[in-house]
């Protein structure tokens, strides 16, 4: 029986034969660092673990929670306020199930079909998926090196602006790493204005930035609230990938049209998540700070580590992703990725399936401690990939 032509428009898990590789390789006994997915080792902070726990004690806490608790929407305005300086009222924040859930379904709140949204080239997949499950038009705006792989609306066709309802912004950026320069969000403000489109902000990496840099919010530019919302996930800052946490804040009627959409389909976060989102938000940040300097000691160690073999792999910015071009001599970056893992027993994900300007680069997460890197890397030079003609 033919089912949905919806799942038509899924494609094959690109990944299965590089996993398929992986299994191979470990069962001959061989060691696989693998760099693939962005999944941090780092363990959650104590007291946000407490908080869940303790509240999985109560038998109240497993009853249909039906709504965000009022101290849940509270934490996320002051925690705005505290780190961001952004000023929001509890009425323009709603939970999710994690940015992927609410990026998946945040275009069917927005859009028909008809309407055009705009995504980044590369981007972090469930962009794309979201915008098609809606059953909007996709339309790429390319993330150029030699623009720092950040958005240019300058460069987006006229006839695409107007077409337009919305245009996804992801920064710091997976999978190029990326982060915003002190004009990038004036300019997209202005240009959202000026062609009446919707901003839709993914905030997953503020607190992992480089080089001294400070990490915001996009709802901190003047007139942000008046085009556009932001997705806060809880999901790297703290180590909860598994709990699903995150949040849609910012303009009233995108939040409320979202509200609407997940009450038919929905009963609300788990209680004791939600406990534990509150002692995220409301407690010490020591421990995120701490683990940014971590991330950039591994940065350091695959950017710095991969030049020194003379692999020109320049410094990811921000995000737990470093973008690094493949070598001349190969075709395509699954190619490349393929020949990394069987030849060098390391795993990373191919630049083509985040878009199409992804081809020719491959993606490493920034998983393992740098003296892992640094075995990584050596393994890398001595399978002699860097060097054939
Ligand atoms: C840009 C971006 N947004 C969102 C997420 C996922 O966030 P969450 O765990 O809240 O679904 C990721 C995870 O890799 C990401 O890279």
């Amino acid at each position: 029986m033919p089912l949905s032509k919806r799942l038509d428009l899924f494609g094959e898990e690109i990944f299965a034969s590089l996993n398929e590789k992986k299994k191979s390789l470990e069962k001959e006994g061989r060691s696989v660092y693998n760099m693939s997915i962005g999944t941090p080792d780092f363990a959650p902070p104590k007291h946000i673990v407490d908080a869940l726990t303790e509240s999985a004690k109560d038998p109240a806490s497993w009853k249909y929670s039906l709504q965000d608790l009022p101290e849940l929407k509270q934490a996320v305005v002051d925690y705005y306020r505290r780190r961001y300086g952004v000023s929001l009222s509890p009425d323009e924040v709603m939970s999710c199930y994690g940015t992927q859930e609410g990026v998946g379904h945040v275009c069917m709140a927005l859009c028909d079909e008809g309407d055009t949204v705009l995504l980044p080239d590369p981007c972090y997949p469930v962009f794309r998926a979201g915008v098609q499950l809606s059953g909007a038009a996709c339309a790429w705006y390319p993330l150029k090196k030699e623009n720092g792989f950040l958005p240019d609306p300058d460069a987006i066709p006229e006839e695409t602006a107007r077409k337009a309802k919305a245009i996804f912004v992801s920064l710091p950026a997976n999978p190029v790493g990326s982060v915003a320069a002190p004009d990038t969000y004036e300019k997209l403000i202005a240009w959202a204005r000026k062609y009446d489109v919707i901003i839709i902000h993914d905030n997953a990496y503020s607190d992992i930035i480089y080089d001294g840099n400070h990490g915001g919010s996009f709802l901190a530019h003047e007139g942000a609230k008046e085009v556009g919302a932001e997705f806060f996930s809880l999901s790297k800052s703290f180590n909860v990938t598994g709990a699903r946490i995150s949040f849609l804040v910012g303009r009233r009627d995108i939040v409320d049209a979202s509200k609407l959409l997940r009450s038919q389909i929905d009963f609300g976060m788990f209680i004791p998540i939600q406990k534990a989102a509150v002692a995220a938000l409301t407690g010490p940040l020591d421990s995120v700070k701490a683990q940014c300097r971590l991330y950039e000691e591994r940065r350091n160690a695959l950017c710095g580590g991969a030049r020194r073999i003379g692999w020109d792999i320049p410094d990811a910015k921000g995000s737990m992703f470093v973008w690094a071009p493949i070598p001349a001599h190969y075709q395509s970056s699954m190619a490349f990725c393929m020949d990394l893992l069987e030849r060098a027993g390391v795993l990373c994900t191919p630049g083509a399936s985040f878009g199409p300007h992804g081809e020719g680069y491959v993606r490493f997460a920034l998983v393992l401690p740098p003296e892992k890197i640094a075995q990584a890397l050596a393994a890398i030079e001595n399978s002699g990939i860097l060097k054939e003609a």
